[in-house]
């Protein structure tokens, strides 16, 4: 096991510092920047059903449902195409409309999930042409579905889902860009500038690693403690927010609660006081200025915030309590950027907790049951 982890103390950490090279990998063989195609087969084959579909409607679990959500800012910001995301276990017991003319995506790392397996069969049933998103090559969904794309990050041990999920989201950006492509929504040139800054993502993870690394783990130092975290972010990264704050219940059992920043004054904003840490993503590209207002109400009630921002930031920075910085992206990629070093304070967290990351208490890696 010592050999498998490479070096690492856990799989989760070995995982965190793989994502350059899977996201990298997701993108390998699909994303030639130099012709200005991205070549996906699988969509490919059916993108009549795509671009001809009244709705995709995306279903899934956990950290992959998080990754639909992201999904459904993508495509419905490059594609134009109407989505909807649901958890497979609401979809498969509230007897959804579906039809021909819908296009149904299961998200799943294993492949094997039974909520959303159950859910994918029900689509089917009801004509719904049915698409895989998959890390498992030949799993149970991979199998049943129509067609798919794989997410190639290569297995993922930890419990908690952490390359696994920004190949998703790497997969996910692609198939936005090529519908989008295809139908006429997205420009050439909007297209071309945008693959390049996809071609050099997976370097921007890699710098992430290197400037976070040491700097979450002095972070999480200071909140091994604590009882609660608040995750804001609005945009694309409120459903890093989401994910950043399921990362951390996982494996450290403190509670947190991921919540859309402006939805903040309908509720959470009543925890806030001086012992609230609150994870605040807010990248320069989206809804920046309403992200410091967010931040003043949080200060005005001595909440203690760790911001994650771009390099250079000033307003937002002068405000927290602690500085994250990330390089600036489009607002698309910012949550795969962004998710990294939630992913790296959430690990420290746990491992000075002392918990055991890899293998958290009541999680399993794949819930084949319902
Ligand atoms: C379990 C895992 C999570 C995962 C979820 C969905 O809860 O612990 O990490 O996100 O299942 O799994 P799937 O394999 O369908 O993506």
């Amino acid at each position: 096991e010592q050999i498998e982890k490479g070096g690492y103390e856990h799989f989760m950490l070995k995982e965190i510092f793989e994502q350059p090279k899977s996201v990298h990998d997701t993108m390998r063989g699909r994303l030639l920047v130099d012709e200005g195609v991205i070549k996906m087969a699988g969509i490919w084959d059916h993108v009549e059903k795509f671009k001809n579909a009244n709705r995709i409607i995306i279903i899934a679990c956990g950290t992959s449902w998080h990754a639909g959500l992201i999904g459904e800012y993508l495509i419905e910001e490059y594609a134009r195409i109407p989505v909807e995301v649901e958890y497979a276990s609401e979809f498969r017991y509230r007897n959804p409309i579906i039809t021909d003319k819908d296009v149904v995506i299961a998200i799943s790392q294993s492949g094997e999930t039974a909520d959303t397996m159950a859910a994918l069969k029900l689509a089917k049933e009801k004509g719904a042409f049915i698409y895989g998103i998959c890390n498992v090559v030949d799993s149970s969904i991979a199998r049943i579905t129509d067609a798919g794309s794989y997410t190639h990050a290569g297995p993922e041990i930890g419990v908690a889902s952490t390359k696994a999920f920004t190949a998703q989201l790497t997969i996910l950006t692609l198939i936005a860009f090529k519908l989008g492509k295809h139908n006429g929504n997205l420009g050439n040139a909007e297209f071309m500038s945008l693959i390049a800054e996809l071609d050099a993502i997976p370097k921007k993870i890699e710098d992430v690693l290197n400037t976070t690394h040491e700097l979450t783990q002095n972070i999480a130092k200071d909140f091994v403690k604590a009882t609660n975290f608040l995750y804001l972010g609005r945009g694309y990264n409120y459903p890093a927010a989401l994910e950043g704050a399921l990362k951390l219940k996982e494996i450290s059992y403190i509670h947190a609660e991921g919540y859309p920043a402006a939805e903040m004054k309908h509720g959470p904003i009543a925890l806030i006081d001086e012992n609230m840490p609150i994870v605040i993503i807010a990248p320069r590209k989206g809804h920046y200025d309403k992200i410091v207002s967010n931040v003043q109400e949080i200060k005005a009630r001595k909440g203690k915030i760790i911001a994650v921002v771009n390099k250079g930031d000033r307003q937002v920075s002068e405000m927290a309590d602690y500085v994250i910085e990330i390089p600036e992206t489009s607002e698309c990629f910012s949550p795969i950027v962004a998710s990294v070093p939630l992913q790296l304070l959430a690990y420290y967290i746990a491992v000075y907790r002392g918990a055991n990351v890899d293998q958290p208490r009541n999680l399993a890696k794949s819930v084949t049951v319902e």
